[in-house]
């Protein structure tokens, strides 16, 4: 069961994705600057004014091309080389092997030893590229204190927080940081920021599966929400302005 449940989210998060970004609507409220993640960051001549956080460096893109083309090809990457994820579809998408104590099907398995398995060793440097396309998420959620008075914030902001604090709490509890926190290293007791680091890193790290889970969950319902907003389906809950 646990492998068809995984296949079923997988594939309906995946499904979702695809669509949202496909249709190139509904993904920036321009009364509170709140922009999808699914859209962020917005650099072409497609993008609505004021979504273009960063400028715009391409052109009109055609239908159906992803407002956020630069960044998703690196965060499926991210997340497709990400030692849960793997475990999560090796099970559930190729059966190789569905759970533990299970023989694996295949003969001649070669493990993560050569092409195209080999590429998953890539994982540290999309980790690296990850941290960077949250600095832009968190700029995005930021930015997003906005009203047409000026300051302001409203359940939007929540949730774009929200989603930002799972997506750090996900990106820092990679396998790849931990060992950057204190990789190769004999003697905890002479690296004592590093050894501090590790150990909150550990923490979140204990915990990957479920902020594996948590951010696909956050970045739809973020994802829904802002469209919701931003197709005048809901208004957004305001606090202030
Ligand atoms: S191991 Fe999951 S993000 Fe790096």
């Amino acid at each position: 069961m646990q492998p068809l449940v995984t296949f079923i989210l997988l594939t309906a998060w995946l499904v979702y994705g695809i669509v949202r970004t496909a249709t190139q609507k509904y993904y920036w409220v321009p009364q509170y600057h709140y922009l999808t993640p699914f859209a962020s960051p917005c650099v072409s001549d497609s993008c609505v004014p004021g979504s273009s956080h960063f400028g715009r460096w391409f052109g009109s893109f055609p239908p159906m091309l992803p407002l956020a083309i630069v960044t998703l090809p690196f965060l499926l990457a991210f997340r497709l080389t990400c030692y849960y994820y793997r475990k999560a579809y090796y099970r559930s998408f190729w059966l190789s092997p569905p759970a533990c104590a299970v023989p694996e099907p295949r003969q001649g398995y070669t493990g993560e030893t050569k092409f195209p398995l080999i590429m998953q060793n890539l994982h540290r440097y999309f980790w690296a590229i990850a941290v960077l396309i949250s600095l832009v998420n968190t700029y995005d959620a930021i930015v997003a204190f906005h009203s047409p008075s000026g300051f302001g914030f409203g359940l939007g902001n929540l949730v774009l927080v929200a989603n930002v604090l799972l997506l750090w709490s996900y990106t820092l509890g990679c396998h790849s940081c931990r060992h950057i926190t204190l990789g190769r290293i004999n003697h905890f007791s002479r690296h004592p920021v590093r050894y501090w680091l590790w150990e909150r890193v550990s923490w979140l790290n204990e915990r990957h599966m479920q902020f594996a889970w948590t951010t696909l969950a956050s970045l739809v319902v973020t994802d829904a929400y802002i469209a919701l907003v931003s197709s005048g389906t809901i208004s957004d809950l305001r606090f202030v302005g």
